[in-house]
């Protein structure tokens, strides 16, 4: 279950605990890299204005839509009519992380992608964005949010984004064997322990020889911290980066010796 008073009682010692962001004393090429020319990196891109006049006018869109619950979905809204711009104030991941995962996608230039929760397809826009063109294979339950994720999409001129409508749990290994191997994924939906668990299998199934994986809200619950733990301990994972709002996962035979980070962004 989410509980608020849970994630400040976990954020106070991430704040006072992590590194502080600059890269002095890390002794992982990856990591300090990262943090140099990814997570540092300043410079305002030309797409970051175009997709957030798109975040712009979803949060002044008063339309009331009928929306499916699925899994842990939106700690805020509970009834099935919902506002188009109630749900992208409490569902878009925030243009800090949003533009991050634009500058992991054009810094380690993965081909293919995958996204769990498109919603209305703010971070898929970011994730499609960058100049090597990559395929993102996004995926979404509920067909009225989908739909506008799609409109988005073609007002935004991104022809590289494949929307599969439907439950995870059915789409997910079709829409893998349709993307072959991953060299990306961002997990964003159904903040639950075993589903997490659960797709964090399916992508290794089909990761490279350098994936990154990035899970959203990993001290989210208790179940996510638990899901976070597990991860790290998996044998396939070669390092993570704590962030506190996401956590990311390198799968890379080349790094030898397992090392966890947290880092404060
Ligand atoms: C947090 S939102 C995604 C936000 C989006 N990534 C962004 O930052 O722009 C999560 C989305 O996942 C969808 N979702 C959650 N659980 C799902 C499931 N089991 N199957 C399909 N869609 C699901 C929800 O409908 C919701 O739109």
């Amino acid at each position: 279950m989410f509980n608020r008073f849970h994630l400040v009682k976990k954020y106070l010692p991430y704040y006072l605990t992590a590194s502080n962001g600059k890269g002095h004393g890390v002794h992982s090429p990856f990591v300090f890299n990262f943090i140099r020319y990814v997570l540092n990196d300043k410079k305002a891109y030309p797409c970051y204005s175009i997709i957030e006049e798109k975040r712009k006018e979803l949060l002044s869109n008063e339309t009331v839509i009928e929306v499916e619950d699925f899994g842990a979905g939106s700690s805020v809204i509970k009834t099935n009519k919902r506002i188009v711009k109630d749900i992208a104030s409490s569902s878009l991941k925030p243009k800090k992380y949003a533009q991050l995962l634009f500058r992991m996608v054009q810094y380690n230039k993965p081909k293919t992608i995958i996204e769990l929760g498109t919603s209305f397809g703010i971070s898929s826009a970011y994730l499609a964005a960058a100049d090597n063109g990559p395929d993102v294979y996004t995926c979404e339950g509920a067909s009225s949010i989908a739909a506008i994720a799609k409109q988005n999409f073609e007002e935004l001129g991104l022809k590289n984004i494949h929307l599969t409508e439907g439950d995870f749990s059915h789409t997910l290994p079709a829409v893998l064997s349709q993307a072959g191997k991953i060299e990306l994924a961002f997990i964003d939906g159904n903040h639950r322990k075993e589903p997490t668990l659960n797709y964090f299998q399916q992508l290794l199934n089909h990761s490279t020889g350098s994936t990154i994986l990035i899970f959203d809200d990993i001290h989210w619950s208790a179940g996510m911290e638990e899901a976070w733990e597990e991860i790290k301990q998996h044998p396939a994972v070669s390092l993570t980066i704590d962030l506190f709002f996401i956590g990311i996962v390198i799968l890379s035979p080349d790094i030898n010796h397992k090392q966890h980070f947290t880092i404060r962004f």
